[in-house]
């Protein structure tokens, strides 16, 4: 807990803070990176720093758990925190690099504020950054040790025993152990992170949701490769880095850098009923969902629905509608932005993905992966249907900054 003076200086330098956050998290990734090249180069995503995305996180998840001192809410700073700490557990992130990051936070804060950051000031905002540094240490320290790993230690070898075309864009890559040993089981949901050495010696990281059964033996992701793009203000994105390495150059019997599986969206431990809504390549935790669902023969209701620009598009198009098969409960939804020569048929439909058909029975447990527009959307859906907000969970494809943002 914040000490009560540091309280009331919060309070007073909340806005002018908030205000600077963002300026305040750019200056201080080219900061830290000026000084620590490698870790720019070999742990943090620089396309998510190129887009920024990275940057508004740290700055929301900052603004949010400072106000949330002064306003408790539990169960939204456990959401934003546990986000956190599973993506940093996923990354290997260890107790000593949090003085790195206090360091050039800190110099960030003193050159944008200027004479503002007194040394009370500078003392308030040090108990905020250390409470927020030791409660995610513990909690990261808390997932290594539920993964069976020492602080830090994510990372093994596996063997790609098999590649797959599950879309014109998605391959899937089935990873086995280097001897053949049973992989650790992981809850449904769940991500692990591949880093690959780039052409230019870097080593990029990023997260692929295990699209396979728990508990198969093997893990499988399926990773959607991500083309150069225009974007609205005309200029073009590059294709993306890991995705069309992976696409591109990976094949059965390479050898991969991949970690344990981490991740906070997992399915809850009751038997409430199901509503799965995916868009794209969001499929994949629920891919790994229905395995689960259907190789531990769940009886519950289960409503899935998927939304794709085409048939064409939709990974794993063909197993979901056999895992639903198998499901004796479960009824699917999709929508195709683009049919092509297919007529619409029940519960196949043209169009955007909307919920006016669906019944949703009291107590539904959602869980939502797609593009964040998509998600937002259907969230606003499902709050106007009666959905409690508390059973809405969701997986964001990249920094999330949805988890601090107002309710
Ligand atoms: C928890 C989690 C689970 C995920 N699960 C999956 C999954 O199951 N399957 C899957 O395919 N993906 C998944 N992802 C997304 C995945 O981690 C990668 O983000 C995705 O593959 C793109 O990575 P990339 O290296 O190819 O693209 P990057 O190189 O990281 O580029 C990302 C975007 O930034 C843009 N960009 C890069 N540089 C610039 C620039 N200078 N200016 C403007 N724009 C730029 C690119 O055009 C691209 O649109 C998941 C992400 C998370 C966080
Ligand atoms: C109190 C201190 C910290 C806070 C508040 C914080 C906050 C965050 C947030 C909000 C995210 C985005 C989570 C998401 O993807 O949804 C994130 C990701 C990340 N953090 Fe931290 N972090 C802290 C400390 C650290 C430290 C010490 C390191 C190690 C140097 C680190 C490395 C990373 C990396 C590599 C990512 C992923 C970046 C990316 O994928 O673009 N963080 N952190």
């Amino acid at each position: 807990m914040l000490s009560a003076t540091a309280k009331e200086t919060i309070r007073a330098t909340l806005p002018a803070v908030g205000a600077a956050i963002d300026d305040i998290t750019t200056l201080f990734y080219r900061k830290m990176f000026t000084a620590h090249p490698e870790l720019e180069r070999d742990l943090f995503n620089r396309g998510n720093q190129k887009q920024g995305g990275q940057q508004k996180a740290l700055a929301g998840a900052i603004a949010a758990f400072a106000a949330l001192q002064l306003e408790p809410d539990q169960a939204r700073v456990d959401l934003i925190l546990s986000r956190i700490a599973n993506k940093h557990a996923s990354l290997g992130i260890q107790p000593a690099q949090y003085q790195i990051v206090h360091k050039y936070l800190f110099q960030a804060i003193v050159e944008v504020l200027g004479d503002a950051v007194t040394a009370e000031v500078a003392a308030a905002w040090d108990e905020v950054y250390w409470l927020m540094a030791e409660t995610l240490i513990a909690m990261e320290a808390g997932l290594y040790r539920a993964a069976g790993v020492a602080d830090g230690e994510v990372w093994r070898q596996v063997r790609v025993r098999e590649r797959r075309h599950e879309s014109a864009d998605a391959v899937s890559f089935v990873l086995t152990s280097l001897d053949g040993a049973p992989l650790p089981s992981f809850s449904p949901g769940q991500y692990l992170s591949v880093g690959v050495h780039l052409e230019d010696g870097a080593r990029q990281i990023r997260q692929y949701s295990l699209s396979s059964a728990p508990s198969s033996g093997d893990w499988r992701i399926t990773v959607k490769r991500v083309g150069a793009h225009t974007l609205p203000d005309g200029s073009i994105a590059p294709a993306g880095e890991v995705s069309n390495f992976l696409y591109c150059n990976v094949f059965e019997g390479d050898v991969l850098d991949v970690t344990t599986p981490f991740g906070d969206l997992v399915l809850q431990d009751d038997d409430a009923p199901l509503l799965l809504v995916s868009a794209g390549i969001g499929c994949t935790p629920m891919m790994g969902m229905l395995s689960h669902l259907a190789d531990t023969a769940d009886r519950r209701a289960i409503s899935v629905i998927h939304a794709d620009r085409a048939p064409s598009s939709h990974a794993h198009r063909a197993e979901l509608a056999e895992l639903v098969d198998r499901l004796p409960f479960a009824v699917m939804h999709r929508w195709y932005e683009d049919l092509g020569a297919r007529s619409p048929e029940d519960r196949l439909r043209e169009g955007r993905a909307d919920l006016g058909e669906i019944t949703i029975a009291d107590g539904t447990r959602v869980y939502l992966c797609g593009p964040l527009p998509f998600m937002l959307g259907m969230r606003e859906a499902l709050l106007d249907k009666g959905v409690a907000a508390q059973n809405i969970h969701y997986e964001v494809f990249g920094p999330d900054s949805w988890a601090a943002a107002p309710a």
